[in-house]
């Protein structure tokens, strides 16, 4: 693993570049967002309806790097189904830095939702963290849902994405990760409240009918990003983009 950008100390050291990668910047008063996906070199999101065949041992480091610094990681319910979502676990040493830093052993799992039609048997939604449901205010959780399920009502009749991440930093989580999919990242693109992406250029082509990382109406004007770390590993590459103010 090399840090290629910025240069500096960390280029060769593997624990020192994931951490400079994924180092979040400076508190900015209110929730950070932050994107991560893994594409293909052809733009495929998926493979085979799974995000899994995109993935491998250095994408799945960065995976858990940044998940080990947020509050939150929210997908959306599709996403959660596809890719088979349960309870986010960190390891000793991350769970002893997040202890440092005031988070708790772990973040917590925001699923967006407007059907509720989850799988409320499964680990997610049982586990000893509980996991936030982000619902329509029109709908209100199934009896099924297990009673430690949280719920944010956030929007009418859609989930309003700003208000959720207010919703969520209301509730003292401010390192928000988005892992998709790209319906949920398109909206929050369309909001303007996407501080960065993180992108895995996965070293594969896979053509087909996989969306791209954004699935949404366009957007006018585009979101402006700047390239500010890359990361290479085993044929992967890792570019971390930040995006201006909304
Ligand atoms: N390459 C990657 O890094 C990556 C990451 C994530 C996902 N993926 C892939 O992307 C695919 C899934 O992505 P997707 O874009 O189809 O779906 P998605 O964004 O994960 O989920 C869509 C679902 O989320 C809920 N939803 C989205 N916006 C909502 C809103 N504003 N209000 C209420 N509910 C809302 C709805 O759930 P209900 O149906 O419950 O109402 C909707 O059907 C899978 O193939 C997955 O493997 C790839």
């Amino acid at each position: 693993m090399r840090l290629l950008l910025p240069p500096g100390a960390a280029a060769h050291d593997a624990d020192a570049a994931l951490d400079a990668f994924t180092a979040p910047g400076p508190p900015t008063g209110r929730p950070r967002v932050r994107v991560n996906m893994v594409a293909s070199v052809d733009g495929a999101t998926s493979a085979d309806g799974e995000s899994r065949g995109l993935s491998g041992p250095p994408d799945r480091r960065v995976f858990h790097r940044l998940r080990g610094r947020a509050d939150a990681v929210v997908a959306g319910a599709a996403t959660v189904r596809a890719d088979r979502y349960g309870p986010a676990r960190c390891d000793a040493a991350t769970t002893a830095e997040r202890a440092a830093r005031g988070q708790a052993p772990a973040p917590v799992i925001v699923v967006v939702s407007a059907s509720l039609e989850l799988d409320w048997e499964a680990d997610l939604f049982r586990a000893p963290v509980p996991t936030i449901v982000a619902h329509p205010r029109a709908r209100r959780l199934p009896p099924a849902a297990p009673p430690g399920v949280r719920d944010l009502p956030a929007g009418d009749d859609r989930v309003d994405m700003a208000e959720m991440v207010t919703g969520l930093g209301r509730g003292g989580m401010t390192e928000i990760l988005c892992e998709g999919g790209p319906g949920v990242v398109a909206q929050l693109a369309a909001a303007r409240i996407i501080d960065e992406v993180f992108v895995a250029v996965s070293p594969q082509l896979v053509a087909g009918d996989a969306r791209r990382m954004l699935d949404g109406p366009a957007l006018v004007p585009p979101v402006a990003l700047r390239l500010t770390a890359v990361l290479e590993a085993d044929d992967f590459l890792f570019c971390r983009y930040a995006a201006p103010p909304g």
